[in-house]
């Protein structure tokens, strides 16, 4: 499309991407032979990586596809394996015209297999700073706490000291919460948001991938998010919707996860459109580039092709991913 270079040369923001879901096929491997990790010898999805970039072509919901991207994070051992990830995730992003990039990560996944939060954070800060050294690329990092657990371990993973240490220092910037939502209101999860809040760090929650739009009201209500990831299914309730957009909040859309997830059938089916007339901020992510089939510019790509949006359209969805961001305002106006 003529509109390619366009599209490339935006300064893009995104706000919704997990660093584990970065993870390539081929970088997995590499790194299980690396570490001698055994990868799952009963599922034929593991002989090869093109096998396992195959099966990725065919999840069928959200948690098949946790399912890989959790036994995928087996093979990140050690701080280098979490700077390779980043960095490989900086490279190819910034390639697509990545500006700055406010990153999640998954620490119970991860303090579960005895790999402590220090050596993750400590990996992916080295690669944020290259990344912006050599790419000019700024990013921020925030925990996100798994819903498919409970809430109680969430909690004491929240107030692990050497978490509360990099949330103090700033190296933190926010709290999450992600994994299964079908099922696990967003309201079970409210002490850790409301000791975030004390703290004054940034609150956001998935809602609204595959659960109902009142998930979003509730995340807003009982956990006070500053930010909605996902938010797909808000344009079923108009009401929602109509208070999401007064209040301001933005939401961090992720079109091509949803379709390779399945909580639409095609990308003309994530109301681009409608969140537009409605005057709903939102932003456009990869969630899990590795695993969904591109990085931020394919999503872009992607909305444009089904879409066929005006420049003007696309300045204003760039200005208001850059407003929505939780860099400070120095940064910002470099960006605009
Ligand atoms: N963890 C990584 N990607 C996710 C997604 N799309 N939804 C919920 N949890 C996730
Ligand atoms: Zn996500």
């Amino acid at each position: 499309s003529p509109f390619h270079p366009l599209l490339q040369a935006l300064p893009k923001c995104e706000h919704h991407m997990h660093i584990e879901g970065a993870l390539s096929p081929d970088l997995l491997f590499d790194l299980a032979s690396r570490n001698d990790v055994s990868l799952p010898g009963n599922d034929e999805s593991f002989a090869s990586p093109s096998a396992l970039h195959n099966r990725y072509k065919r999840f069928t919901s959200l948690d098949d596809f946790l399912q890989y991207y959790y036994i995928g994070m087996s093979v990140l051992i050690n701080e280098s394996d979490f700077e390779d990830l980043a960095w490989d995730y900086f490279q190819k992003a910034a390639s697509g015209g990545l500006a700055h990039a406010e990153l999640f990560f998954d620490p119970q996944a991860h303090s579960g297999r005895g790999v402590g939060v220090s050596t993750v954070v400590r990996g992916f800060d080295a690669a944020r700073r290259r990344a912006e050294e050599e790419l000019g690329v700024s990013s921020l990092l925030t925990p996100c706490f798994l819903r498919h657990l409970p809430a109680e371990d969430s909690l004491s993973a929240f107030r692990d000291p050497v978490l509360q240490q990099y949330f103090a220092s700033g190296s933190l910037i926010g709290v999450g919460l992600d994994s299964s939502e079908a099922d696990n209101p967003p309201k079970l999860w409210r002490a850790i948001f409301e000791e975030a809040g004390k703290l004054g760090l940034k609150k956001t929650a998935h809602a609204g991938e595959e659960g109902p739009p009142e998930y979003v009201s509730e995340a807003l209500e009982e956990l006070q998010v500053d930010r909605i990831d996902h938010g797909v299914t808000l344009a079923r309730n108009p009401t929602i919707m109509k208070e999401v957009a007064r209040k301001g909040v933005m939401l961090s859309l992720c079109p091509k996860s949803n379709v390779v997830l399945r909580c639409v059938q095609n990308i003309q089916q994530v109301p681009i459109r409608t969140y537009l007339d409605a005057g709903v901020n939102f932003s456009i992510n990869s969630d899990d580039p590795a695993y969904f089939g591109g990085y931020i510019l394919d999503n872009f790509c992607e909305v444009h092709e089904a879409f066929d949006l005006s420049l003007e359209e696309w300045t204003h969805i760039c200005k208001t991913a850059i407003e929505g961001s939780w860099c400070g305002r120095a940064r910002k106006d470099e960006l605009l």
